[in-house]
């Protein structure tokens, strides 16, 4: 079949054909612009003062010493500040009232914006926002996160607090075998090399900022409603994003721009330092886990409990939901599941690469290997024993589940079959070996989009859509689905994203931009090639069809619907220096259909190495004494480092999802899920010693190491 606009055959194999990121020339060169890069006449900088106590009352700013330094043109701060409307729903709910910056003269937790300094340069507005004197009335705070405390409380975020099935201590009473343990999991911080950075304008009676995000229409709608302005007067550009993870939607920094921009009338800038983002972007809350596990004999679950407490602020309330992995994983004739959550004079995480999987299933899945254990069966063959028919709590099918071709084709690849299952046998050198695995899921879904995609009187294709590619391949996935779509090549698309002007379309998160934005772009492409069929001929300004999905994914059935994975992991344990090596890992995955192999090997990968550094490296420390950081920066917050990370392998299994046009299920996330568990399983089976608290530091491992030492010598 031909279309009237390309007099060459066509062509429909490009998703699933590794292609180079489309924008990789301008990244490498230097012409992609990042947010902070972007150059603008009369651009003022904008610096953020923080507070220095944990909790309590501003009680004055010394600000006419700062405006007369060098440069400095405002200094903004509660008494001075334009009110803003921080009681609204917006696109992710209620949003976190840290945006909203200088409202009161509150102070929540250490590292809370204070002031605003603007001046005509980045170091003059340094040193002014340095020199700034803020009293405060310092009042006791409480940052002490444990499983101990009595205020506690189960809490929704975006799914059910408890689940309750069945009785549960009779079903563990009754059970041959029981696991009953306590993980945790720290404070950890999302690290992406770009640091947030936004710049606020106002053009022609609109508001622009350029900005870092995962996505415009989220930004552009939450300033809209912050500031009471129409959406339509908001327009928000973010090309190229060195990172997002979670951690980047509306935040303090582009609420002080435009507070800044509207008080100078002048383009203001604010990009926060690494310091700062410790306090102002989020991060994943600390956990404490209780898993208790019930089996037969045979390893079948009777009884299953996932509790996990975390922590939220005082200003909002976050759910790292850690207990969500065991809803879907595993069923049990009494099967009980709980979030929970403790209110501390903390900053208010967020939703962090896997939010609840991340956390849940190291704790989970390093339960059913101690399961496993004690039953005397693979823990390959337990998960097989214990794969659900349907959803655990839920009772739905499932729209595909291929956990197991997972698990079967990683273990050829990997060698599982010549693992000798008892623990602390194999040695080399000083080095103690050992393997494990571990299971991984996300859930996988879609939300309404719109995409424009116009036929150009030179035969190419434009596509627009608010799509953020925040250093996945996302513009390039795009561009081989709008390609299919068009049936052309790729050469003859050109895809643009990140520009709110373009339409609302779903964020980069929730492992579901790709698929959100395929769709749209799939829609809106079939119904142009229909137009192009009727062979009108193009005028100058070309063919334009705009798509919005909200009918057809409001019309999905519901199902459980998730990517799968299997993690497996080899390490190297000195347990005289306490060091933990990765020597291998191997991550197959059952992801939907994979648009394009390069940059899904790419995301898969880097996942599995950030469960390498969650399991061995990662953790925040909270000062009790002042209630900050100790180290908030990337010398004392260690993130896995080149040296750190072996030889990793990540592949998949044919998984189309029967519901999506293109067969897309979403891979952004399940490549962290069980990834730590995998890895401290396999410090287990190196050690015959067990870590439920992450991450495996040496100094964890040694009297570990010392005590099985002396359990075999005895
Ligand atoms: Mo991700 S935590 O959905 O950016």
């Amino acid at each position: 079949m031909t279309t009237t606009t390309t007099g060459t055959s066509t062509v429909n194999g490009s998703v699933g054909t590794a292609h180079t990121r489309v924008e990789g020339r301008d990244k490498v060169t230097g012409a992609a612009r990042y947010a902070a890069e972007i150059p603008f006449d009369e651009l003022a900088h904008g610096w953020l003062v923080v507070s220095t106590i944990a909790r309590g009352r501003i009680r004055s700013l010394e600000t006419a010493p700062v405006l007369e330094m060098t440069g400095v043109l405002t200094v903004l701060h509660h008494h001075n500040a334009p009110r803003v409307d921080s009681d609204y729903v917006g696109m992710l709910g209620t949003p976190d009232p840290t945006a909203a910056v200088f409202q009161h003269d509150r102070v929540p937790h250490m590292g809370w914006p204070v002031a605003l300094v603007v001046a005509e340069t980045p170091e003059q507005a340094r040193e002014a926002a340095e020199a700034l004197v803020v009293r405060y009335e310092e009042e006791p705070h409480d940052v002490a996160f444990s499983g101990e405390r009595p205020d506690a409380y189960a809490a929704e975020g975006h799914m059910p607090a408890v689940t309750e099935k069945g009785d549960l201590d009779s079903e563990l009473a009754a059970s041959a075998v029981v696991v009953d343990a306590e993980y945790t999991t720290p404070e950890e911080h999302h690290s992406p090399m770009e640091p947030h950075a936004a710049t606020a304008r106002w053009d022609g009676g609109r508001l622009e900022v350029l900005d870092s995000n995962q996505g415009t229409t989220w930004v552009q709608g939450e300033l809209a409603k912050m500031f009471s302005l129409d959406p339509d007067s908001v327009r928000v550009r973010s090309e190229h994003v060195g990172g997002g993870f979670g951690s980047k939607g509306l935040r303090a920094h582009q609420v002080a721009a435009v507070m800044a921009a509207t008080a100078l009338q002048r383009p203001v800038r604010v990009v926060l330092t690494r310091r700062q983002m410790f306090s102002l972007t989020g991060y994943r809350s600390p956990t404490t886990q209780r898993i208790r596990l019930g089996a037969d004999a045979d390893g079948r679950l009777r009884a299953l409990e996932h509790r996990s407490l975390s922590l939220t602020s005082t200003v909002h309330e976050f759910v790292e939901p850690s207990a969500g992995v065991a809803r879907v994983m595993y069923d049990a004739d009494a099967h009980h599941t709980a979030n929970r959550l403790v209110r501390l004079d903390v900053p208010t995480p967020t939703w962090m690469r896997a939010p609840g999987e991340a956390p849940g299933s190291f704790a989970l899945e390093a339960a059913l290997d101690e399961l496993a254990e004690k039953c005397g069966i693979d823990p390959i063959e337990l998960r097989a024993r214990n794969k659900p028919e349907r959803g655990p709590v839920s009772g739905l099918p499932f729209s595909t589940h291929n956990l197991l071709a997972c698990f079967q084709e990683g273990a050829r690849r990997f060698g599982w079959a010549d693992r000798d299952p008892r623990p602390g046998l194999r040695r080399n050198g000083r080095w103690l070996l050992g393997t494990g695995t571990a299971a991984a899921s996300f859930g996988a879904g879609a939300m309404p989009s719109t995409a424009v995609v116009t036929a150009e009187a030179d035969g190419t294709f434009t596509v627009r859509i608010a799509a953020a590619d925040i250093g996945t391949g996302a513009r390039t996935a795009l561009t081989l689905v709008a390609a299919d779509a068009l049936e052309v090549t790729p050469d003859r698309v050109h895809v643009r994203i990140g520009d709110s002007d373009f339409g609302p379309a779903m964020i980069a998160g929730g492992s579901m931009g790709t698929r959100s934005w395929a769709w749209a772009v799939t829609a809106a492409a079939a119904e142009l090639r229909e137009r192009l069929t009727l062979g009108t001929g193009i005028p100058p300004e070309g063919i334009t069809v705009r798509s919005d999905t909200s009918a057809a994914i409001g019309a999905l059935a519901q199902k459980e619907r998730h990517s799968f994975g299997a993690q497996f992991a080899e390490v190297a344990v000195d347990v005289t220096t306490g060091e933990v090596r990765v020597r291998r890992m191997l991550g197959i995955f059952a992801a939907g259909r994979i648009v394009n192999p390069l940059t899904a090997r790419s995301q898969f990968v880097g996942g599995m190495t950030w469960g390498i550094s969650m399991a061995l490296h990662e953790e925040a420390v909270r000062d009790q004494a002042s209630g900050g950081h100790y180290g908030a920066d990337l010398a004392g917050y260690h993130v896995a480092a080149h040296a750190d990370v072996p030889h990793i392998e990540a592949d998949w299994v044919d998984d189309p999802d029967p519901d999506d046009p293109v067969g897309i299920k979403g891979i952004g996330e399940v490549g962290i899920v069980g990834a730590a568990a995998a890895i401290a399983n396999a410090v287990w089976h190196a050690t015959g010693v067990r870590h439920r608290h992450l991450p495996i530091r040496p100094d964890r491992v040694l009297p570990a190491g010392a005590a099985a030492e002396g359990e075999r010598d005895a």
